[in-house]
């Protein structure tokens, strides 16, 4: 007997999500090993292509670590945080709290900056908190997944380099799909997952360092996430660890994808997806959680409207329409849906089904159907 699925699901989760039949198909090449001339060439051409990608400037280095978005959060953490740095953590959903989590374990002095979870940070909350108590770090969240909600980046890094901080930004539900600029916004070092906005599946994530975020590299305590060791594998070809050439076709292929669609008609994807899902939700009376202007294109909070069991949509649209979607986190718990527009699941083609496959579950709940 296999355990395998034998149905296809449409991911429309937090992630990951679909993968595409080009990406599928480069995870059934043939298995070389870490070192293999051909997986080198490959760990270069991602290099390359993530430069690109996060639109880095000269002397930069980005690469992809072995591991879900939270290793690449680890690595820019533990290469940059060490006893006694202080961090400015933006917090306004559970993955800034994990920010603080993680500061603190590498022996941050962590101050948090609250901010009501469903809305964006206003620039003037950190140029105050700043003028209070002055930071070497400031890190935040460009898309909360908790929440729906965008971090305006380029403002708030603009206001932290004016107070000297360098600058960490959680891309893991933006990168590929909302506008990222590591050179011209000024930030530092950023990281971001494999399953999400570029479509591969998880394993592998993506991070970059600028020249200014390397200058200020501390001795990294771990092993696995040191960037000394990571780039003596990377650039010097030294053995650090059996990484996954499976994983390094999957993103490879998938960055290519990027590539061959561009940068912004990519983006310019997701807002418009994003959109045409918002109107669907507004014939069927649902809405969103964040204010206009602070939502995420790639992340969807849907507001589970009163008297509907959360759960038991979420169940009708998995069993009976293959679709999965995300259910609220920590303090939204129950309260609202989370939909993922990304990568390859950002499409009219998806977001028809769910609209159809969504009223279809409230009515049997006893709403009204959908004129
Ligand atoms: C904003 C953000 N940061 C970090 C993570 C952690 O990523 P992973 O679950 O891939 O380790 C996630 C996961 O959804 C996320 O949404």
């Amino acid at each position: 007997m296999s355990l395998l699925p034998d149905q296809d699901r449409i991911l429309l989760g937090p992630g990951p999500s679909l993968t595409s039949p080009r990406v599928m198909r480069a995870l059934a090449s043939p298995t070389v090993s870490h070192l293999d001339p051909v997986m080198l060439a490959l760990m270069d051409d991602v290099r390359a292509r993530l430069g690109r990608a996060f639109r880095a400037p000269e002397g930069s280095l980005a690469f992809a670590v072995s591991g879900t978005g939270t290793a690449g959060m680890e690595t820019v953490v533990s290469n940059l945080v060490t006893d006694g740095t202080r961090v400015l953590v933006i917090v306004g959903g559970y993955f800034g709290d994990r920010l603080v989590q993680m500061c603190t374990r590498y022996g941050a002095a962590v101050a948090r900056l609250d901010v009501e979870w469903g809305r964006a940070c206003e620039p003037d909350a950190v140029r105050r908190a700043l003028a209070a108590q002055p930071a070497d770090i400031v890190a935040m969240v460009q898309a909360e997944t908790s929440t729906g909600v965008l971090n305006p980046v380029r403002e708030l890094t603009a206001i932290a380099k004016e107070h000297g901080a360098l600058v960490i930004v959680d891309a893991v539900t933006s990168f590929g799909g909302h506008p990222l600029e590591v050179g011209a916004w000024g930030i530092d070092a950023a990281y971001s997952c494999s399953q999400k906005c570029l479509g591969a599946p998880s394993g592998m994530a993506p991070i970059v360092m600028t020249p200014a975020a390397l200058a200020r590299r501390v001795a990294c305590r771990s092993f696995y996430f040191g960037l000394s060791l990571l780039e003596d594998h990377w650039l010097r070809r030294k053995y650090h660890h059996t990484m996954s050439s499976t994983l390094i076709y999957a993103l490879d292929e998938a960055l290519a994808m990027v590539e061959d669609e561009g940068l912004e008609a990519r983006w310019a994807r997701h807002e418009r997806n994003h959109q045409l899902f918002i109107a669907g939700l507004a014939r069927q009376g649902l809405s969103v959680l964040p204010p206009e202007g602070e939502r995420l294109w790639t992340l969807n909070a849907v507001k589970v409207p009163p008297g509907i069991d959360d759960a038991a949509v979420r169940r009708v649209l998995l069993e009976e329409f293959q679709i999965e979607i995300g259910a609220g986190l920590g303090q939204f718990a129950g309260t609202i849906w989370r939909v993922g527009l990304m990568g390859a699941s950002s499409s009219p083609r998806v977001i028809t089904l769910l609209l159809a496959a969504l009223n279809d579950a409230l009515v049997k709940q006893g709403r009204r159907a959908m004129a």
